[in-house]
């Protein structure tokens, strides 16, 4: 497994007491693999991410527990320095708002250049040429006048293909990408969607997609990992859960997605709000909004129970779930 994250737990020290955000997340990709992790806000999905790629904000936040294995290794044991080199080449990340992920008074060649200055020692002018070939790539058009030009004259779309472009460049094995469309259009989304799945295939990466849109991710995903008040709480290949979610929050979050094939039938909509971090419910933190809870999930936490090869689910009931198809 390329990336294999183990038993993670982060916590934030906040006004309100400590903020349990992260308690316990598994989860993996193999090299070439797209895991999507989808969960409703503040479930912890870029939490957990930033661990991963060691930009936690710390404090407030702070790494309580787990393993981050990177092709074997332990990103929590490993110098800064080693870990700013695998933040290089071995992994990079894509962030949701590229105004602010890009330097606004450094023209978008000059930044794409410097990946290649720093980290393969080029000459600026052959940095320079690289920065128009992964322009190209990218398929921003007039790509050759253009790395001249600042973040704040292109559009939101072609702005976020110049993320993605400087998170290709030293062709890591690992991508993370948080919520890479959704500052865009619709129409745009899904352009930058069917991109980034494409270089994707093409240059053999894991990624990891972080996303509300359970539409985009029957498309590009392998896996799912779904999660829920800082916990995975199903995980399965991505044909699985779209035939039969084995957790209800999984079916929640499926039938609050609008589906063609489904016209006129009302959404539905997950009753309640998501716990407050600083503190989560007894039992399954999920209870006060499950419409199969009983006694046992308010006292007894659920672990992962294996459900089948490859898929498991925090429910106590998750037979139920999976072989009741209409609630
Ligand atoms: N810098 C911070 N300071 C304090 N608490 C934080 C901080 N960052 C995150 N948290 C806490 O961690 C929780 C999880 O945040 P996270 O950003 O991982 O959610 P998310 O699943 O990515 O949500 P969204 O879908 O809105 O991006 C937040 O609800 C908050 O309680
Ligand atoms: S353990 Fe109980 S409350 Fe939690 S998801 Fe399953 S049925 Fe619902
Ligand atoms: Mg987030």
């Amino acid at each position: 497994m390329l990336l294999d994250v183990r038993d993670l737990r982060v916590e934030f020290r906040t006004r309100d007491g400590v903020a349990y955000a992260v308690n316990g997340v598994s989860y993996g990709v193999d090299a070439g693999e797209t895991l999507a992790v989808l969960g409703e806000s503040g479930s912890g999905k870029s939490v957990t991410a930033q661990a991963v790629m060691g930009i936690l904000d710390t404090p407030p936040g702070r790494i309580t527990g787990g393993r981050i294995l990177f092709r074997g290794r332990d990103l929590l044991t490993l110098k800064e320095e080693e870990r700013r080199r695998i933040r290089g080449a071995g992994m990079a990340m894509i962030f949701q708002d590229a105004l602010s992920a890009l330097n606004p008074v450094m023209t978008v060649g000059d930044q794409l250049g410097e990946m290649f200055v720093v980290h393969r020692g080029m000459s600026r002018k052959d940095a320079r040429a690289r920065a128009v070939e992964l322009m190209d790539r990218v398929r921003i058009p007039a790509a050759a006048q253009r790395v001249r030009d600042y973040p704040h004259q292109f559009s939101g779309g072609m702005r976020q293909r110049i993320m993605i472009a400087m998170a290709l460049a030293l062709e890591p094995a690992l991508i993370i990408a948080d919520e890479p469309t959704t500052a865009l259009d619709v129409t745009v989304q899904a352009q930058v969607m069917d991109l980034l799945a494409e270089l994707q295939r093409e240059y053999r990466m894991a990624l990891i997609l972080i996303t509300h849109d359970l539409g985009v991710v029957a498309d590009v995903a392998d896996r799912i990992a779904v999660m829920y008040a800082g916990r995975i709480v199903e995980s399965a290949p991505v044909h699985d859960i779209y035939r039969a979610p084995a957790h209800p929050y999984t079916r929640g979050l499926l039938d609050s997605v609008p589906r063609l094939d489904q016209k006129g039938r009302q959404l539905y909509a997950i009753s309640g709000l998501p716990p407050n971090l600083t503190r989560i419910p007894p039992g399954c933190s999920f209870h006060p909004r499950c419409p199969l809870a009983r006694d046992v999930c308010r006292t007894d936490d659920p672990p992962l129970y294996g459900v089948d090869d490859g898929r498991s689910s925090a429910c106590h009931f998750w037979r139920e779930c999976l072989h009741d198809r209409d609630h």
